[in-house]
């Protein structure tokens, strides 16, 4: 009796292996974001192009990844401080072998064998290629060329894809599939698929106003709520003039934007005395970036140029580095700079894989282009301003959460990662607002009102989201006196995700201030499930701030001031923290979350957009300003004593 149970056993067992259910494919990710923009040709593809296809494989613990943070960023833990080395992250996120074992034998059976695909340094790709009959028989799909309506350019894509159900816990997404990814140039030369520049850029959070009549070359404190200085800045934030080299602070720059040493040199022989005239900052170079000066206007200068004048100025004598990213065919995005100071995230291992839709393909064949790939050349600085970005429905949320992710990585190794909130109030970039309740669908209205339109990655919840204030009219600075949500030509940047959950450590402020302050608006305007991430986080002045440019003085607006400025304050807190044997702060949130009070509460103003007056500033976090602006010598006492 028992050898006849066994014997069935093993023969079911046989047959099983023999003949794989065809219903045990799953959808593994279907196409939600817009299609207007594209139209779907009926022209016959050639099945036998050559299709080069990335899979995005799982990484182990990062389930664990929120409290991995946290252990080293809540300040009631004993580990505070005490951040990973290179060695450890990649040790700990690195893919199981099980998961890179599966996908390899799933693709074995389906004639992909070993020596046709590549796993990258990282373990955390599969490459390989394919002809589009191969990929569509892989992932039970169909492709189809689509044309920009815009553009006219062409993309290779899927409505949607499946993969195996044992396989969907080992995998994060494959390219190209829903996203347009592969443009569409059907040849046998491969890398003819990927030539181009992303799809969306990342934009600056600048704008001008008028030049500084040349006769104002004297601003005294006095006439801050007209034109902000350094002085100023120092008066409003309680902070000192550098006096230290002991740390590290990283601007990120994106090709073709540079900044002019001339328009430096100006800055500081009016404003900053201190510095040295010729004071450049540390050069690295990502990715074939460059300083272009073939070109030269507002649109080009203005973000380096600020970003560096006051980020060099505020914390000199410590030097700055910038990472200049990208080179002048196809530029770069978030994911470049990222490869190139974190080996283990990198999706190229060496090799060509990249999000080809979203992100620059390097080396770069393009005449002219970066022949190389940049991959963990740089240690990160312990504080990286940031002041460009992307709405968050110009991407795919796997896309989103697997950068975010490196966020959170990048403060386990102890760096503090700023970015500007964005200058439209809840609008998007150029103030588009969305069709759809929760921008479902990506699909922006032309007339400015819609759906608010939140900013990545000021809502991934691993960042520091930064806002923008600015002096009341007529008031003199003081540290104490609080400035308002800034509404001279820009307006913060804020509101809730679409995509992310709400973190703990917002979890207070964000119920007090529906508790306290509910919005009038309903989910066809925001996302008011109170379930999702808040931003900004903390803010600091974007108005009116003096720069040298194209060798005149300027004006300038936007959250890309605020982000450097607040970064400085850090990178002097993390000097005085090297001075008494202390390590860089890392991740800011869970500390500042906790200590409101070094913050001075900004409760006047709003960041109107999409048709509405946007949320109001009120006493506590809120949508526009966060905790408020920082009190230097407040955050100060508090770091020293963790
Ligand atoms: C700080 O720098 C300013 C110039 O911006 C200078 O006027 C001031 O004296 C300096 N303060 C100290 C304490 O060195
Ligand atoms: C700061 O330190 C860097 C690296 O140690 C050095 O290259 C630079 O000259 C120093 N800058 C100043 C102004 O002392
Ligand atoms: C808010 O976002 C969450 C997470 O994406 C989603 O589950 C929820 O349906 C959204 N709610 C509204 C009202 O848009």
């Amino acid at each position: 009796m028992k050898l006849t149970v066994a014997y069935l056993v093993a023969t079911f067992v046989a047959l099983c292996v023999a003949a794989p259910a065809p219903s045990s494919y799953v959808v593994h990710e279907k196409r939600e974001t817009q299609l207007d923009k594209w139209i779907k040709r009926d022209s016959k593809l050639n099945k036998d192009s050559i299709v080069p296809v990335s899979i995005g494989l799982t990484q182990r613990n990062l389930d664990n990844g929120h409290d991995f943070l946290m252990d080293v960023s809540h300040p009631d833990s004993p580990n505070f401080g005490k951040h990973w080395s290179m060695d450890k992250l990649k040790a700990t996120f690195a893919p199981a072998p099980e998961t890179i074992a599966s996908v390899k034998s799933w693709l074995a059976e389906n004639g992909i064998e070993d020596g046709r695909h590549k796993v990258s340094q990282s373990e955390t790709w599969v490459k390989f290629d394919a002809t589009v009959a191969e990929v569509e028989a892989l992932l039970r799909t169909d492709y189809n060329i689509y044309t920009s309506k815009d553009s006219g350019e062409e993309r290779l894509a899927c409505e949607d894809y499946s993969v195996p159900a044992h396989l969907k816990q080992h995998i994060d997404f494959i390219t190209p599939t829903i996203h347009f990814d592969a443009v569409v140039k059907i040849t046998k030369k491969k890398r003819d698929l990927v030539t181009r520049s992303p799809r969306v850029r990342p934009s600056t959070q600048i704008k001008s106003g008028q030049v500084a009549a040349q006769s104002d070359l004297s601003f005294p404190l006095s006439t801050c709520d007209t034109y902000i200085t350094p002085d100023c800045l120092r008066v409003l934030y309680n902070f000192p003039n550098g006096t230290l080299n002991k740390s590290s602070y990283g601007i990120v720059e994106y090709t073709p934007q540079a900044y002019l040493q001339d328009d430096l040199n100006l800055f500081y022989s009016t404003l900053t005395p201190y510095v040295p005239q010729g004071t450049a900052p540390i050069f690295d170079s990502i990715d074939g970036g460059v300083l272009q000066t073939t070109e030269e206007d507002f649109s080009l200068n203005g973000e380096s140029d600020l970003d560096l004048e006051y980020a060099i100025s505020l914390v000199y004598p410590q030097k700055v580095t910038l990472y200049q990213t990208g080179d002048l065919e196809v530029g770069a995005s978030f994911n470049n700079f990222l490869d190139a100071i974190d080996g283990s995230y990198c999706t190229s291992g060496g090799g060509d894989v990249t999000v080809d839709d979203l992100d620059s393909t390097y080396p770069d064949p393009a005449a002219g282009g970066y022949k190389s790939k940049d991959c963990g050349i740089y240690k990160p600085a312990a504080v990286i301003s940031t002041s460009y970005a992307y709405n968050e429905a110009d991407l795919p949320a796997a896309y989103m959460v697997r950068q975010c992710n490196e966020y959170l990585k990048l403060g386990l190794l102890g760096t503090t990662i700023l970015y500007s909130s964005g200058d439209y109030g809840v609008a998007g970039n150029s103030g588009q607002c969305c069709v759809n309740p929760g921008c479902e669908g990506g699909t922006y209205n032309d007339g400015g009102s819609g759906t608010f339109n939140p900013s990545f990655p000021g809502t991934c919840p691993y960042i520091t989201s930064v806002g923008a204030t600015q002096v009341k009219s007529g008031t003199a600075v003081t540290a104490t006196q609080p400035e308002e949500a800034c509404e001279t030509v820009i307006y913060s940047g804020g509101g809730f995700s679409n995509v992310f959950p709400i973190p703990a450590y917002q979890l207070l402020a964000v119920e007090a201030y529906f508790l306290l302050h509910k919005p009038t608006y309903t989910s066809a305007q925001y996302n008011n499930s109170r379930v999702t991430r808040g931003f900004p986080d903390v803010s600091a002045n974007g108005a009116n701030y003096v720069i040298g440019i194209n060798g005149q003085l300027g004006l300038v607006y936007g959250t890309s001031a605020s982000s450097p400025t607040f970064g400085s304050i850090i990178t002097l807190i993390n000097e005085q923290r090297a001075v008494n044997g202390k390590g860089s702060v890392g991740f800011l949130n869970p500390v500042i979350y906790l200590n409101h009070g070094a913050f001075n509460d900004i409760t006047s103003g709003g960041n109107q957009g999409c048709g509405t007056a946007g949320f109001t500033a009120v006493a506590g976090w809120d949508p526009l300003t966060g905790l408020g602006t920082p009190n230097y010598q407040k955050l100060l006492k508090i770091y020293l004593a963790i």
